[in-house]
């Protein structure tokens, strides 16, 4: 079998490079480890950059979002009791960020993917590449308790954090880490948002979220310490945190509901440089994690197939190289400055185990000032949207 793009993981980076592959004519098969049901139903962040949702409705993939996905031109940061507005799109000149599951873009992307009646291949075993080094890569995997060996032209390693791909560059690539001494303890609750709007919470207690996924469904987290137990958590304590945390002085608090999701989530930065060897290329997860308080894993995710494909295109139109020669530097300036951008947001809403109660009041400060400055809420805003970044394709 042969292929131009073998892309290992059915997740948003894997989707989306084979849509945009498409879309330039290009083939590519799909192969993801898991079931079709379980890639659809992981319950994961929701937060679109205007970047995102541009590129989705330039390609052809925005119809539901646009119904469905909820635009928000502002959100809050809370502290001492007080929420605080942040206009987004006053700030940036009209962008905004959009609340849609990943899993909802996941969905659209393979019924994108089902339409071309290009191959998507799901439960696919022992996956393994070869001849990275060479100009034709080939990918070994079992299927249907066959063995099967696609030649490519390319691979895109979108395998996520814990995919076969990363280890595969070898020894030349190097890797930054940077783990929290804290995790998330998410939920999905069935409760109508009582904000219109996002809430970042800082609170003594620790950081909290207040989110949504629907008119019908609330989302919400708290920090816990990283490895903490689900178990010790039955619904009633949950509800009885989130409602310390949350609630404002001015008697705004969410609405209560049934859970009917949770989990605890680590949180870690993580890069890989470069994020290629040979004709092996990473995109989205594979190469890069970064906190989830700026909801950028998506995004970028989404900047880095954006760069790929045009360079895979950019090949196959005129047998040059230069993109691909670029893809790693191109799109780690964006991740880099998405990473500095979370590890901020992180850093300034969460309560660290060793800090101090100078440490306290200086981040009580720091968040005083932010909201009290134009500028201050200006560069948060402009990150926050999401750099600005071409589309065009
Ligand atoms: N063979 C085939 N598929 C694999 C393998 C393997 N050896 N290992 C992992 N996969 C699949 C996973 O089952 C998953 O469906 O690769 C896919 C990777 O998808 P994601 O983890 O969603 O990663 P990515 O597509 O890069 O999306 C990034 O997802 O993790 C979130 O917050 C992150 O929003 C960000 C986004
Ligand atoms: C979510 O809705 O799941 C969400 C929103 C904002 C974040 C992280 C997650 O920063």
């Amino acid at each position: 079998m042969h292929t131009q793009v073998g892309i290992i993981g059915a997740g948003p980076a894997g989707l989306l490079l084979g849509h945009l592959l498409h879309l330039k004519g290009i083939d590519s098969v799909i192969l993801e480890r898991r079931n079709h049901e379980y890639v659809i139903d992981r319950v994961r962040a929701g937060v679109l950059e205007q970047f995102t949702v541009d590129l989705m409705t330039q390609t052809g993939v925005e119809a539901r979002l646009h119904r469905e996905g909820m635009r928000h031109d502002s959100l809050y940061l809370s502290f001492a009791g007080r929420r605080h507005h942040v206009p987004l799109a006053e700030l940036t000149g009209g962008k905004a960020i959009y609340v849609y599951g990943q899993n909802e873009v996941v969905k659209d992307l393979m019924d994108a993917r089902i339409a071309t009646g290009r191959p998507l291949h799901y439960e696919v075993q022992n996956v393994s590449v070869h001849n990275i080094d060479s100009s034709k890569p080939a990918i070994h995997y079992e299927a249907d308790g066959k063995q099967e060996e696609l030649k490519c032209d390319f691979i895109a390693g979108c395998d996520g954090f814990h995919g076969i791909c990363r280890p595969a560059l070898g020894d030349a690539v190097t890797f930054y880490d940077k783990i929290y001494p804290f995790g998330w303890l998410g939920i999905l609750a069935e409760a109508a948002p009582s904000s219109e709007a996002l809430v970042y919470t800082y609170h003594e207690r620790g950081f909290a979220l207040f989110s949504m996924r629907s008119p019908r469904i609330t989302r919400l987290y708290f920090q816990v310490p990283p490895d903490e137990d689900i178990d010790k958590w039955p619904d009633d304590a949950i509800w009885d945190e989130m409602l310390k945390r949350l609630s404002t002085q001015d008697g705004w608090k969410p609405n209560v509901g049934r859970i009917l999701n949770k989990n605890v989530t680590a949180m870690r930065s993580f890069v890989t440089e470069p994020m290629r060897a040979g004709r092996l290329y990473l995109a989205g997860d594979s190469a890069h994690i970064v906190p989830p308080t700026g909801a950028k894993g998506l995004n970028l995710a989404a900047s880095d197939v954006l760069h790929l494909a045009r360079a895979i295109a950019s090949f196959y139109g005129t047998g040059k190289t230069d993109l691909l020669d670029q893809y790693s530097d191109t799109a780690l300036q964006r991740v880099w400055k998405t990473q500095r951008f979370s590890w901020w947001m992180t850093q300034t809403l969460h309560r660290f185990p060793d800090e101090n109660p100078f440490d306290y009041k200086r981040q009580l400060a720091d968040l005083d000032y932010i909201t009290g400055s134009r500028a201050a809420l200006t560069s948060l805003a402009e990150n926050y949207v999401g750099l600005p970044l071409d589309v065009s394709f």
